[in-house]
C-alpha cells in the first residue's frame, strides 16, 4: 500500500504542485482546503503524514495541529510557512510538529522530510509494539473478577504522578503489579528501579537510597548514586517498605515533603523526580499502632491504595496461570510443552496456596525438571498439594534409610528439608532463611545443589 499524504493548504496551486510531484512518486494524495476539513479527512482516511500551511484563514496552522494531536497523537505533521513565519514554525515544533518546509518548496526538501517522517514514524510504532509486547509478557495472568478489579485499579492508578500503596501476601505478584503500573505510566520509557527494603542491612539503607559522596563513611571509597537518582523521571519501587527502619523513614517523608536530597556526605541538594510505588506484605495500620510506622509516611505513600488479592480467592484462574507456566518453561528449556491431566490440576486448583503465584510457579518449575513424560498426572504431584500420595513420600524417605552413606544421607534430607520449607514460604529466601535460623546464602547453596543433582 502507498503512504498516503494529507495537504492542508488554502491555495490551490500549491495543493496542485505538491500532488503532481508526490503521486508521481507513488504517494496517495488527500487535500483539504481548511483546517476543520483537514480534522473530518484525518478521522475519514487516517492518512500517514499531514503537510500543513501556517497562514490559512479560519482555524490557522497551529491550531489545526493542536487539533489533529489530540485526535491522531502519533501521525506526523509537517509544517509549511512562508517567509518570516520562522517563529511560528518554532513553536508549531514545540506543539508536537514533526518538522518544517519554507516556501517557495523545494521539491528535494520535500521528498527528503515527507520520507524522514515516515520512518520516524514506523520507527515510534515499532517501539510502541515491543512495548506491548513485553507488556503482555509480564502481564498479570488472570480472568477471575478480582483479577479484573486489579487491572481496572491498574489503568486508572498509572497514568497519574500519585503515590501508590500495594499491599499483599507473599507472592500473591506486588512487583508485577508495580512493574505493570509503571510500564503504563507516563514515564514507561524512563528507569524501574526497585529497592528491596527487607534484603538492605539497615545500616546501608540510606546510602542505598540517597547515595554517598567519596569518603562520606569509611566505606564509601567513592561516589555513588542512590536509587533516588537512578530512578530520576522515572519509578522508584520501594519493596517491603514495612521493614525500613524508623530514621530512614524519616528521611524519605523529609525528601518527599520538600521533593530534594542529598547524598550523604554532600552539600549539594538534589531535586527528586521520581513516581514512588511502595509495597509490604505486613498490615502497615498495625506496624502503625506498635510504633514501627510512621503515620505521616503512611498518608503521603498510600495515596493510591492497591490490594492484590491472594490467589486462595480466585481459585478460577488456576489452570491459566498452569498452562501459562507450563508454556513459559517449555519456551525456557526449548523441550515440548508439557500437559497436565484433570485430576492433577483439580488438586493444584483445590489447595490454599499460602505462598501464592509464586509456589504455585516453583511447583510447576520442580515438576518441570522431575517428571520426565510429557504428562503431568495425578501421582506426579508431591505433598502437600497431594495429600494421597504420603506413601510414595515415605517410601522415598525409607529409602534413605538404606542409603549407606551417612553423610550422603544427611545432605539428602537437609535438601529435602530446605525445599519444603521454601515451598511453604512461597520460594522467599528471606523468610525461608528466617523461619530456619539459618542465611540466605546457605540456602542458595542448598538449592544450588538440588538443582545440579536433578
Ligand atoms: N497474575 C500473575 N500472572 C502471572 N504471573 C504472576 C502473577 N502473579 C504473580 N506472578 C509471578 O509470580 C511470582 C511472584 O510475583 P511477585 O514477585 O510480583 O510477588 P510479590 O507479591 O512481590 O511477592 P513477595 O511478597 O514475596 O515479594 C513472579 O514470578 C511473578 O511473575
Ligand atoms: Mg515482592
Amino acid at each position: 500500500m502507498y503512504p498516503a499524504v494529507l495537504i492542508v493548504d488554502d491555495e490551490v496551486t500549491i495543493i496542485e504542485s505538491l500532488k503532481g510531484i508526490l503521486s508521481d512518486d507513488g504517494f496517495e494524495v488527500i487535500h483539504a482546503y481548511n483546517g476543520y476539513e483537514a480534522l473530518k479527512k484525518i478521522e475519514a482516511e487516517s492518512p500517514d503524514i499531514v503537510l500543513l500551511d501556517i497562514w490559512m484563514p479560519g482555524m490557522d496552522g497551529i491550531e489545526t495541529l493542536k487539533e489533529i494531536k489530540k485526535i491522531a497523537p502519533n501521525l506526523p505533521v509537517v509544517m509549511i510557512t512562508g517567509h518570516g513565519t520562522i517563529e511560528s514554525a518554532v513553536d508549531a515544533t514545540k506543539s508536537g510538529a514533526y518538522d518544517f518546509l519554507e516556501k517557495p518548496l523545494s521539491i528535494d526538501k520535500v521528498m527528503v522530510t515527507i520520507n524522514n517522517a515516515l520512518n520516524f514514524r514506523k520507527l515510534e510504532e515499532e517501539n510502541i509494539y515491543l512495548r506491548k509486547k513485553s507488556i503482555e509478557k509480564n502481564s498479570i495472568t488472570g480472568t477471575s473478577p478480582a483479577v479484573q478489579k486489579l487491572y481496572g485499579e491498574i489503568m486508572s492508578a498509572a497514568p497519574s504522578d500519585a503515590s501508590i500503596l500495594i499491599t499483599g501476601e507473599n507472592g500473591t505478584g506486588k512487583e508485577l503489579v508495580a512493574r505493570t503500573i509503571h510500564q503504563f505510566s507516563l514515564r514507561p520509557e524512563q528507569p524501574f528501579i526497585i529497592i528491596n527494603c527487607a534484603a538492605i542491612p539497615k545500616e546501608n539503607l540510606d546510602s542505598e537510597l540517597f547515595g554517598h559522596e567519596k569518603g562520606a563513611f569509611e566505606e564509601a571509597t567513592s561516589k555513588n548514586k542512590g536509587k533516588f537518582e537512578l530512578a530520576s523521571e522515572g519509578t522508584l519501587f520501594l519493596d517491603e517498605i514495612g521493614d525500613m527502619n524508623i530514621n530512614t523513614q524519616a528521611k524519605i517523608l523529609r525528601s518527599l515533603e520538600s521533593k530534594t536530597f542529598q547524598r550523604i556526605g554532600g552539600g549539594r541538594t538534589l531535586h527528586m523526580d521520581v513516581r514512588l510505588i511502595a509495597s509490604s506484605n505486613k498490615n502497615l495500620e498495625k506496624e502503625i499502632e506498635a510504633g514501627n510506622f510512621r503515620k505521616d509516611l503512611y498518608f503521603r505513600l498510600n495515596v493510591i491504595p492497591i490490594l492484590v488479592p491472594p490467589l486462595r480467592d480466585r481459585k478460577e484462574d488456576i489452570p491459566m496461570l498452569v498452562d501459562m507456566f507450563l508454556e513459559k518453561l517449555s519456551n525456557q528449556s526449548s523441550e515440548k510443552k508439557k500437559t497436565i491431566s484433570e485430576n492433577a490440576l483439580n488438586l493444584l486448583v483445590d489447595y490454599e496456596w499460602p505462598g501464592n503465584v509464586r509456589e504455585l510457579k516453583n511447583l510447576l518449575e520442580r515438576l518441570s525438571i522431575m517428571v520426565e513424560k510429557d504428562h503431568i498426572d495425578m501421582g506426579d504431584i508431591p505433598q502437600p498439594y497431594n495429600p494421597g500420595c504420603k506413601s510414595v513420600k515415605l517410601a522415598e524417605k525409607e529409602l534413605l534409610l538404606y542409603e549407606d552413606d551417612l553423610a550422603l544421607a544427611k545432605k539428602q534430607f537437609e535438601k529435602d528439608f530446605i525445599k519444603q520449607k521454601l515451598d511453604l514460604e512461597g520460594g522467599d529466601l528471606i523468610s525461608a532463611a528466617k523461619k530456619l535460623g539459618t542465611s540466605v546464602k546457605y540456602i542458595k547453596k542448598i538449592i544450588h545443589i538440588l538443582n545440579e543433582n536433578h
